[in-house]
């Protein structure tokens, strides 16, 4: 998978592809992301990309052309399966929709900045508009990061043992059951007896049964899907 990222703000972005399992799936060559500075793309003076916003009222909009310019120059070089913005006001990220985009070729992730875009980018050069939550950040940055990590540990090759993203949290719409190590009693708090004793069969239906109960506790909304 290739992720290329247009951004304001590329030394925000770039320190989570540095560590642990965002790094090893670039080094293994699973996942290639390449940053774009936004400012690269304008011909105004001190690299502007913001302007007065038509109509009058508080804060500057991204303007049109840099990023019109940028996706163009992509999307010659390759064909992409998504053109997603970050910004509030986009779908709710979940696990079915990181699901979805791990099974992409090539994605462009437009970070979004101060009031947000001109709508003339939404209209025409955006294919999907992402949300990582109901609340306001100072940028898309951090939440292209995080669209980036649910996506990239799904691909096939990126975790050491496959097994452990098909039973995450929210995969099947549960939570993940309890999980325990060594010691099995630590100051008299026991391990349940049932994953000690070796039985596979009893063990599964075990965690089967406390991913149920888990989700009917703190997430009963989950349940409701079905
Ligand atoms: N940009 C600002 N807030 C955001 C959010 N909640 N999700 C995605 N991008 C954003």
């Amino acid at each position: 998978m290739r992720i290329d990222i247009i951004t304001v703000l590329p030394e925000l972005l770039k320190s989570p592809f540095e560590a642990s399992i965002l790094k090893r799936s670039i080094e293994k060559g699973l996942v290639e992301v390449h940053f774009h500075n936004l400012r690269d793309y304008t011909d105004k003076s001190y690299n502007q990309i913001d302007d007065y916003q038509f109509g009058g009222g508080a804060g500057m909009v991204m303007m049109i052309e840099p990023i019109d310019k940028c996706i163009t120059k992509l999307k010659s070089q390759r064909d992409y399966n998504e053109i997603i913005y970050m910004t509030p006001d986009g779908n709710t990220l979940n696990q079915k929709m990181a699901n979805s985009l791990s099974l992409a070729e090539n994605i462009i992730i437009l970070c979004g900045h101060y009031k947000g875009v001109d709508q003339r980018v939404r209209d025409t050069l955006i294919t999907k508009e992402v949300s990582i939550g109901d609340y306001v950040l100072s940028g898309g940055e951090l939440g292209a990061a995080v669209l980036c990590d649910t996506i990239i540990r799904l691909i096939p090759g990126v975790l050491n043992n496959e097994t452990s993203a098909l039973t995450d949290t929210f995969q099947d719409d549960l939570l993940a059951p309890p999980v325990y190590t060594r010691p099995a009693d630590y100051k008299g708090l026991k391990v349940p007896e049932v994953l000690l004793n070796g039985n596979f069969p009893k063990i599964e239906k075990w965690r089967e049964e406390q991913a149920y109960k888990r989700t009917k506790q703190l997430r009963p909304d989950l349940l409701e899907n079905d």
